[in-house]
């Protein structure tokens, strides 16, 4: 298979899939284009395919155990990708990303303690912590001058002397779209290690950095004496977000051990299957498939941005230097959210409001250009249509 432009040009039709993005008829009604949920609109590799037929084709799907080559097939993943040496020892899997945020705010803090985060951030962190009865503390990164959004160091630091012992992080950072870089996350972790803060580093969007930028795990800054965690997985990477299996690592094994044994209390282990089949083989075989979708998604992000400058001249994007999603702020079409997602909706497309990252994201919206060019093209016209009146 050749994973070229006409490959992601093709797409794919995820009607009537029970498809999240475009099957959810409250949020997508029907016909409208879906720029929404995090989920890109292209087949995934055909190895991965290939290896969940040939694991169907097998009458028996009993117990099945977990075995070192799940964990070394994601280790050579990232040592061929970024150079990062990770051991199998390491690593454990987990059901998906979002378990092990909360996994991590159960073990290392108590009902009502604070713990930090830098907003506007993926709606679940939030959740992650409101929802285990613990207090998000909201650190607002602050939008510089070419609309890059810039870590305030002095109010983390604030938050942290106010007692916030976890922090957590997403790396790179939807919905901003920044790639932290080396020099930036030394200062987070020289912050942790001054206050003895737990750091969980979300990095399920790893892959997703566009040049000249690159990604820089906590991993690679961290040792056996830091209280940190990574989080990854291949749904993202790979697009196979419906498997469910993610793989939390650290340098720490006390900070490993603690966290399997919550998710071994809570009964969150991972071990499906056909997820284990299907990252396995992604990590395995998916590298061709994976440069090619880079290549594709760099030439949408050049559309987005020819679009949004002769379509959405009032918009203001911010620069997108990882993820495939782009942070714009819409406010000089319309103040607030819930209006912009009715005048998008009138004219079906759907974009993500920016209040589910939070308060900040008021008047902003999330578009996701993980989709075939043709279709970003027509959102983008739906969105003039839509604000230009
Ligand atoms: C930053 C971030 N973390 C986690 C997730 C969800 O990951 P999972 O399905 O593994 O919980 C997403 C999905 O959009 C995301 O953007």
């Amino acid at each position: 298979m050749k994973y070229d432009r006409a490959f992601f040009d093709r797409g794919i039709d995820r009607n009537g899939t029970d498809c999240l993005k475009w099957d959810l008829r409250e949020a997508r009604p029907e016909g409208a284009v879906p720029l929404w949920v995090a989920d890109m609109d292209f087949a995934c590799a055909e190895e991965i395919g290939e290896a969940l037929r040939r694991r169907a084709d097998h009458p028996c799907y009993g117990y099945t155990v977990t075995t070192e080559e799940d964990a070394s097939a994601f280790c050579d993943f990232v040592a061929r990708r970024h150079g990062l040496q990770v051991t199998p020892a390491e690593t454990a899997l987990l059901p998906c990303v979002v378990t092990g945020l909360k996994a991590v705010v159960n073990t290392y803090t108590h009902p009502g303690d604070p713990v930090a985060i830098l907003t506007p951030v993926y709606g679940p962190f939030t959740a992650s912590i409101e929802l285990n009865g613990r207090k998000a503390v909201r650190v607002p990164l602050v939008r510089d001058q070419e609309d890059r959004f810039q870590i305030d160091l002095e109010r983390l630091e604030q938050a942290f002397r106010d007692g916030a012992r976890l922090f957590l992080l997403c790396s790179p950072h939807n919905p901003l779209s920044r790639v932290w870089r080396r020099e930036e996350l030394e200062q987070l972790l020289s912050l942790c290690r001054r206050y003895h803060v737990v750091v969980a580093s979300d990095e399920i969007h790893a892959e997703f950095v566009f040049k000249p930028n690159s990604f820089v795990s906590v991993l690679s800054l961290t040792g056996p004496e830091d209280m940190a965690v990574s989080l990854m997985s291949a749904s993202k990477t790979f697009n196979i977000a419906g498997l469910q299996q993610a793989v939390m690592i650290s340098r720490n094994p006390d900070v490993l051990r603690a966290l399997k044994r919550y998710l071994e209390a809570v009964g969150a282990m991972s071990g499906n299957l056909f997820a284990l089949k299907g990252t396995r083989a992604a990590y395995r075989y998916g590298d061709a498939w994976l440069d090619g979708l880079m290549d594709y998604l760099a030439g949408n992000l050049r559309l987005l941005q020819e679009g949004v400058r002769e379509l959405l001249p009032r918009a203001r994007l911010t620069p997108v230097e990882g993820t495939y999603l782009a942070w714009l702020d819409l406010s000089a079409y319309a103040g607030d959210c819930s209006t912009l997602a009715s005048l998008l909706r009138e004219q079906g497309v759907v974009l993500t409001g920016g209040t589910f990252f939070g308060p900040e994201g008021e008047g902003c919206m999330r578009l996701n250009f993980g989709c075939p060019a043709a279709q970003l093209q027509e959102g983008l016209r739906r969105m003039a249509a839509a604000l230009s009146r």
